[in-house]
């Protein structure tokens, strides 16, 4: 489902994932692991404030592993602690409720030391759409919950699922935007399938997929589609792909649309191997100012 991310519907997510918020211990933020800055909503350190979190890195067998280590201790070396799962492997899930339980036995010591009762965790996924939230939330359900939709507004009555004997995991998620305003975080969502319907033009899309892969992962893109280097005049790029790969209209033109298609098709497919396109090194200045 799209969601159209006008003033109101951002104004109301946020309110439902404030209300929720008061629910739970500690906050799951899903991010795509492809992007691990791209994929975060703009605003959730304000929501959050104060409340203990957890980031995710989710769709951690689709990015490029040496990046998705650095990310974590980026992230950790920040204040954050966090993990990369794959939600299609139940099995890996389990380090969710593992580190859950690391970030709160501090709280969880001192409750115990004043006498009270240990009781399980309590928490919910927050994220931008297409992130995994509701495949995260059946997995660690073991079932096939009800999908409620997409869109900020539906509601229905919150209930509590049991993860384990030590988490319990609200059955609807936080859903926030990203941050599309910035053209650069747009066109990684849409190049990665991060989101889906877009408005982007697909020629532009490919460009971008082009240089980014030239820059980052450049013998991947040279071996796939046998050539030496993006062409400062793209087309003569789009048309060597173009013969290589026989994209022709049926007047045996070279078919350019289509060529921009299957370049972000063989992005998206993992025809380039596993990719992540938000560089941690590209983002450690940023950081590092804000931390002083
Ligand atoms: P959302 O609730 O946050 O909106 O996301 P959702 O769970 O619907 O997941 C979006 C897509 O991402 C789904 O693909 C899902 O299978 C896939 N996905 C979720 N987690 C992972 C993961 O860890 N690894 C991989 N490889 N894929 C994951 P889908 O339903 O097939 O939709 P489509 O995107 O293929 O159309």
């Amino acid at each position: 489902m799209t969601i159209q991310w006008f003033p109101g519907h951002m104004a109301k997510a946020r309110r439902q994932v404030t209300e929720k918020l008061k629910l739970v211990d500690i906050v799951f933020e899903l991010i795509d692991a492809r992007l691990p800055m791209s994929s975060r909503n703009p605003m959730l350190d304000e929501v959050i404030h104060q409340k203990q979190r957890l980031l995710i890195l989710n769709k951690a067998d689709m990015a490029d592993e040496t990046q998705t280590k650095k990310w974590v201790e980026f992230f950790k070396a920040h204040g954050h602690e966090a993990i990369a799962v794959n939600s299609l492997d139940s099995k890996g899930l389990k380090r969710v409720t593992k580190a859950a339980e690391a970030i709160l036995k501090p709280k969880w010591d001192r409750m115990k030391a004043k006498g009270m009762k240990g009781r399980a965790i309590r928490a919910m996924i927050v994220g931008i759409p297409n992130v995994g939230k509701s495949t995260m939330i059946n997995r660690l359900a073991k079932k096939n919950l009800a999908r409620t939709g997409n869109m900020p507004g539906v509601t229905k009555a919150q209930q509590w699922i049991k993860v384990e004997k030590e988490l319990e995991l609200l059955d609807t998620p936080g859903i926030l935007w990203p941050k599309f305003e910035d053209p650069d975080v747009g066109y990684k969502l849409a190049v990665t399938g991060a989101i889906k319907d877009t408005i982007m033009n697909m020629d532009d899309l490919a460009i971008y997929g082009l240089h980014f892969l030239e820059k980052h992962y450049p013998n991947r893109l040279y071996e796939r589609y046998q050539m030496t280097k993006v062409s400062d005049e793209i087309v003569e790029t789009f048309e060597h792909i173009g013969k290589l790969r026989n994209v022709r209209t049926t007047g045996g033109e070279i078919d350019y649309s289509y060529v921009a298609e299957l370049i972000v098709r063989d992005i998206r497919n993992e025809h380039l191997g596993k990719l992540t396109f938000d560089y941690v090194e590209d983002y450690k200045e940023e950081f590092d100012n804000k931390d002083k």
